[in-house]
């Protein structure tokens, strides 16, 4: 390519010549020294002492003691896969290009590749795959206009509505920072003091709480976005991935008998699953809504607490996802890839969902951090198509992403001596009129119960038993403070519901164990059976 290397990272342009003795699979440093001994570092007498100009051992070592990066501070346990998307070109009967302009929707058939990472929310990269959390769907589009993310859980909705809340809920959610371990008590304090959580809380404690594995599950884009058609009109959508596999969760006793013999079970499903070429398949459906407030509804539609309705609002369908391909390397490809709710093309856009805005700000920033200021430049992330910008430097900068033919020197805009240009409109600009007083308020319609008890009431018999069972495992240890208001809330959702949640609690009486979301006690330590020590 024009910048030296290949965007891709592979080094193509790089000189092959090797030195005397030396083969393709001749191990060597990074500086391309042949490595004549990988047994024995280099030392005074074949005893030691070692001396310290060792390079080859130093840059083995040292390079090794940098291998890991900081994990996701949420959701680090995933999987990744790639694949494509094929759009319909319609949206149910209609002309996609009606509601977007986005390329990416245009042309029945067009595939787009693309790569997702599926995910555990709250504990560290090789927590087991059974635990009790919302799990991530966020797919990357690499498309002709560029880059989409859509960031996305398996549930359709969300614990809170408002992004000033995420760090206290993830703090509550994760281990206690005394103790070190995750703690239901923490969970319910918070949840209690957010009525808002109520719907979600139901979903989670339930077997929805526990899918199966990535391939049988749903995704949902959980905020509100807009689309955008050429003429600048825009509509509120809403995104739903539905698998072709089935939709399949685990109870908490299932999920347990998995644990004990596999914590990375999801992970193995789906990395199998596409090497046996059984390529899970899923697909995406929209839902549409005027770009206004809908006061006819009794929720708000940019409130993430809720579900859309789909009597009410139909699921239309707009394409398919395939995926077909495992990744080569689990770091380069998984743990580096980096998703982000502002990553969008044109003709999509975003809604004024509170949750949303501020997920936008916190996805590149972190990455900035977790990943590097370049970390656009990685193959995982890079987009597959042009990209010519005049950003420069920073730490690991692998390329000049400059166009080609354009002057070296001129890494500013605008200019006249042969540096980069705006690009032309590609429609009319969506240009939404905004105004009101800068207040720090919650929305009117809260309506924080009502849904909850509508999910209640639509789970079959396994899903509300184990519902109960595993709200009552989690909520026996709290403080009563804590257990009448969330008893008070499930009342409030549905009477039965509270009724159920109370009376399991008076049975069980309190206890002092405080564990893991909804897990079941152990009430036994096995002892140890010998001292393993040589005597
Ligand atoms: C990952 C923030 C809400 C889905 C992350 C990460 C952060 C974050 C900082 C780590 C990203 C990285 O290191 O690359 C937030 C904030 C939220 C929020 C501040 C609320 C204000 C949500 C919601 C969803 C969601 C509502 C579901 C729609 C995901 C997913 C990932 C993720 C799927 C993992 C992406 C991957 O696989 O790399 N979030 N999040 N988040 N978040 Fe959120």
């Amino acid at each position: 390519t024009e910048n030296g290397t290949s965007v891709n990272g592979e080094g193509d342009t790089l000189d092959k010549r090797m030195t005397e003795g030396e083969h393709e699979d001749t191990l060597t440093t990074r500086q391309g020294h042949p490595v004549q001994d990988n047994q024995n570092i280099r030392t005074v007498g074949n005893r030691g002492p070692a001396t310290l100009e060792n390079y080859h051992f130093i840059e083995k070592i040292s390079h090794f003691d940098r291998e890991r990066i900081p994990e996701r501070v949420v959701h680090a346990r995933g999987a990744g896969a790639h694949g494509y998307f094929e759009t319909y070109g319609k949206v149910g009967d209609e002309p996609v290009s009606k509601y977007t302009r986005a390329k990416v929707f245009e042309g029945a058939g067009k595939q787009t590749p693309v790569f997702v990472r599926f995910s555990s929310v709250i504990h560290g990269g090789h927590s087991p795959e059974t635990l009790r959390d919302p799990r991530g769907f966020a797919v990357k589009f690499y498309t002709e206009d560029g880059n989409w993310d859509l960031v996305g859980n398996n549930l359709k909705i969300f614990f809170i509505r408002d992004a000033i809340k995420f760090p206290d809920m993830i703090h509550a959610f994760k281990p206690d920072p005394v103790t070190n371990r995750q703690d239901s008590e923490r969970f319910f304090d918070f949840c209690s003091n957010s009525p808002e959580a109520t719907h979600m809380v139901t979903f989670v404690y339930s077997p929805w709480g526990i899918p199966a594995n990535y391939r049988q599950m749903q995704g949902s884009g959980v905020n509100t976005y807009k689309w955008v058609n050429k003429e600048g009109k825009a509509v509120l959508v809403k995104y739903h991935w539905e698998p072709k596999q089935g939709i399949k969760n685990l109870t908490q006793q299932e999920a347990e008998e998995i644990q004990a013999k596999n914590f990375n079970h999801a992970t193995q499903d789906l990395y199998e699953a596409i090497e046996n070429g059984d390529y899970p398949e899923w697909e995406l459906f929209v839902q549409i809504l005027s770009d206004d407030d809908h006061p006819e509804l009794d929720f708000d539609p940019l409130d993430d607490t809720k579900i859309w309705p789909k009597d009410q609002i139909p699921w239309l369908p707009v394409g398919k996802m395939v995926l077909n391909k495992n990744p080569e390397n689990y770091f380069a490809e998984v743990e580096q890839a980096a998703f982000g709710t502002g990553v969008l093309v044109d003709g999509l856009d975003f809604s004024d969902d509170k949750m949303l805005q501020g997920r936008t700000f916190s996805y590149s920033d972190t990455q900035r951090y977790r990943v590097g200021p370049n970390y656009l430049q990685l193959p995982i992330n890079a987009p597959k198509k042009h990209v010519a910008t005049n950003q420069r430097d920073g730490q690991m900068a692998y390329y000049v992403d400059k166009a080609p033919g354009q002057n070296p020197h001129i890494n500013y805009e605008p200019s006249s001596l042969g540096g980069l240009k705006e690009a032309p409109p590609s429609g009319k600009e969506y240009t939404p009129h905004i105004e009101g007083n800068l207040v720090h308020e919650k929305i009117d319609r809260t309506n924080d119960f009502k849904q909850a008890g509508e999910t209640y009431r639509a789970f079959d018999d396994v899903e509300r038993d184990d519902l109960i069972r595993n709200l009552v495992d989690g909520l026996a240890p709290c403080k009563p403070i804590i257990q009448e208001k969330m008893i008070e809330y499930f009342t409030k959702a549905d009477e039965d519901y509270g009724r159920r949640v109370a009376e399991g609690l008076k049975k069980r009486g309190n206890t002092d164990h405080h564990g893991p979301l909804g897990a079941t006690e152990t009430k036994e330590t096995v002892e140890k059976a010998k001292d393993m020590g040589h005597d």
